[in-house]
């Protein structure tokens, strides 16, 4: 049986599968769920100090569905962080604690742009015992508004203010979770790892707009006939996270060897997250999933990986973690490629576009469209 333990910044994993942020954390009952179903990390829902202003809608979510299957493959949500109180946040990491001492309590915390509110939120929460800390400078939607959230995500400057307040007053790991509204993802992790973050975790929420209706002509979810962009996630934003996980793994690679990366974004099975654990995440974090397929996935999503992993003789998770981050090139370069595979006769001339037919389309598309064949 391959080893699927894994020890990321002195914390010990018995799998690298996360609970992420979100309705699956949201409370300590439900944590606790998780790690009795073996979960052996969770993040929790984000916390932040004065939990008064936080005021959800209804309804708050919104799913895209494959019109055969049915399946949910996109999921948008216009919820916020958490609006328990922060005391019961603090009762509620102690408690577990208490009732799962090896198991691994990530807190999500979030505050607005001022290094007392940080210091504090930090402060009080390592005080319980968690095993560290998520910082949320990612939530694309309500916390903006208050300049929090991916409004200090999306600038790197904040994002270095505000990590370095944090990591003034830290004394356990920091991971700091970004979001993907933005052009250049690289940025705001250069920032993080420079005021000394531990980590990086990424992604969070792609904004969206998941639809209109047609009969109400109102985009959904509709609150009272009213909308706002939303976060999406779930499978459908799985390639635009795995890009994202490319690029900071590069970064720590090139320049901040040691720190860790931490994938999150529409993965659902173990061989979603062997593909993040290619590119270099040193874990895996699941949201959408769990609210899709409940706390029992965490075994199949194992045995999967392990699977995955016994396929390729591979022993442990470091012995192919970051793998196939070597195999990404320049355009110049697979041209190079390319060219040397056509003089040795190992690959075909490459049409040019004047020379596609239909037919030429639909072979190079794999369509099945008639009136291209
Ligand atoms: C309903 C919902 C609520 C979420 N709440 C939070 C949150 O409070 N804090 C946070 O950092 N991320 C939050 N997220 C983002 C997720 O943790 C995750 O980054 C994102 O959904 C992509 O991963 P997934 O496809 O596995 O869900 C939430 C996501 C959803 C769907």
């Amino acid at each position: 049986m391959p080893d699927l333990t894994t020890t990321v910044d002195g914390l010990k994993l018995p799998n690298p599968f996360l609970i992420g942020s979100g309705p699956p954390s949201t409370h300590g009952a439900v944590i606790a769920r998780a790690f009795e179903e073996g979960w052996g990390g969770v993040v929790t829902k984000t916390a932040c100090l004065d939990a008064a202003r936080i005021i959800n809608v209804s309804p708050r979510y919104a799913r895209l569905r494959d019109p055969a299957s049915g399946e949910i493959y996109g999921w948008e949500n216009i919820e916020l962080i958490s609006d328990r109180p922060f005391a019961a946040w603090l009762d509620d990491f102690r408690m577990l604690k208490e009732r799962f001492p090896d198991r691994m309590l990530i807190a999500s915390i979030t505050e607005e742009c001022s290094r007392d509110a940080w210091a504090e939120i930090v402060t009080r929460t390592q005080e319980t015992g968690v095993d560290a800390l998520e910082l949320n400078l990612s939530c694309p939607h309500g916390l903006p508004e208050r300049r929090m959230g991916s409004a200090v995500g999306q600038d790197p400057e904040l994002v270095g203010r505000t990590c370095a307040w944090v990591m003034e007053f830290a004394r356990v790991p920091v991971w700091a979770k970004l979001t993907p509204n933005i052009t250049r993802i690289d940025e705001p992790g250069r920032a993080a790892l420079q005021a000394g973050c531990h980590g990086l975790t990424a992604i969070n929420t792609v904004l969206c707009v998941m639809g209109i209706n047609l009969e109400t002509l109102r985009p959904e979810p509709t609150v009272q006939g009213y909308s706002e962009p939303g976060g999406y996630s779930g499978k459908a934003i799985r390639p635009i996270a795995l890009r994202m996980n490319v690029e900071l793994a590069r970064l720590i690679r090139d320049e901040f060897p040691g720190r860790s990366l931490s994938g999150i974004g529409g993965i659902e099975s173990g061989e979603d997250a062997a593909q993040f654990l290619l590119v270099g995440a040193n874990t895996v974090q699941i949201c959408t999933g769990v609210m899709k397929h409940g706390y029992g996935m965490i075994h199949a999503a194992c045995a999967r990986l392990a699977a995955f992993m016994r396929r390729h003789g591979f022993e442990s998770i470091e012995a192919f973690r970051g793998r196939s981050l070597a195999f990404f090139a320049t355009h110049e370069e697979l041209v190079r490629r390319h060219a040397e595979a056509r003089r040795q006769g190992r690959a075909a001339r490459e049409l040019p576009d004047e020379e596609w037919s239909p037919a030429e389309i639909a072979r190079q598309s794999g369509t099945i469209a008639d009136d291209l064949q």
